[in-house]
């Protein structure tokens, strides 16, 4: 790999990659996204996995996708490149991803903070989708993750103008979980893999797939999706200790079965 770090497991169960193009404030080249992809689909079938952590540098998420690699690309190139496949991807990512975000995270790095699950930042976090000023508009679901995370004034205002946001604004939007002091972004973001980590894998990935149903459904549908995963998990071995534990009043042990 050579603009991701895949970290050595700190803490069990809990990935963290790294996005590492630092002198270009991580901009998302087509290689990077393509390491980035093939990383998170061997850690989703990596059962010593159960949460993974992407962050950047303190100083950048990441600053979009690559322009000096698109500038001179036409429409068809552009469309035979099919860039944003790799997204495609890492949407399908079973268990969940925490985005730890320091500096900036624009255009293609909001997008890819937003692809994650949670988002955890520091207080230097700056969100924005600033494509319009470079003639173009976001297209890696900007439009659309943005705008049901923070409604649409706040959407409207960031992609018409390319304004940034600082992390405070981000958070009262409803764009992020938290946020903490640059020197503990990553700490944060690995206790909260770690709270995650330690319950039911199967329970939380299907939890994840239910939430998420629910941008992409009727009301009614979701709850129908949300119920059909409920009654699976009553298959698991993980269901049984669970409440086998609770009555018993002793911590249960997961095992993902
Ligand atoms: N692509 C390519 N290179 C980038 C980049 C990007 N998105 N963002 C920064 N860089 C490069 C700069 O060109 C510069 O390289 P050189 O030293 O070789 O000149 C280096 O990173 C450092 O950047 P700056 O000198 O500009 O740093 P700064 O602190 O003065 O400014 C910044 C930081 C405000 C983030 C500024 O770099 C910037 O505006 N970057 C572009 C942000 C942007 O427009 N992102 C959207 C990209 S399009 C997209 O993402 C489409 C999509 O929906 C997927």
């Amino acid at each position: 790999m050579e603009f991701i770090i895949i970290h050595q497991q700190a803490q069990p169960y809990i990935a963290h990659i790294q996005l590492n193009r630092p002198k270009e404030l991580n901009a998302l080249n087509l290689q990077l996204m393509q390491e980035l992809r093939d990383t998170l689909k061997a850690l989703d079938e990596d059962d010593q996995v159960r949460v993974i952590i992407i962050s950047g540098n303190d100083k950048a998420f990441a600053a979009g996708a690559d322009i000096k690699q698109m500038a001179g690309k036409t429409a068809i190139d552009m469309y035979n490149v099919d860039q944003f496949s790799t997204w495609d991807t890492i949407k399908k990512i079973k268990k969940p991803l925490i985005a730890a975000v320091s500096g900036f995270a624009l255009g293609g790095g909001c997008e890819l903070a937003m692809l994650c699950d949670m988002i955890v930042a520091s207080e230097s976090a700056r969100f924005g989708q600033p494509e319009i000023r470079i003639g173009v508009m976001p297209g890696a679901g900007g439009t659309q993750r943005l705008t049901r995370a923070v409604g649409k004034a706040l959407a409207m205002e960031m992609v018409l103008t390319g304004r940034f946001i600082t992390a405070e604004a981000a958070l009262q939007a409803g764009l992020i979980n938290k946020i903490v002091p640059v020197e503990l972004y990553l700490t944060e973001a690995f206790r909260l893999a770690a709270e995650i980590a330690q319950l039911s894998p199967l329970a939380v990935k299907m939890a994840k797939e239910s939430v998420l149903r629910a941008f992409d459904s009727t009301l009614e549908e979701g709850l129908h999706f949300e119920r059909k995963n409920f009654y699976l998990l009553f298959a698991s071995e993980d269901q049984k200790e669970g409440m086998q534990a609770f009555m018993e009043k002793r911590p249960p042990v997961f095992t993902g079965k």
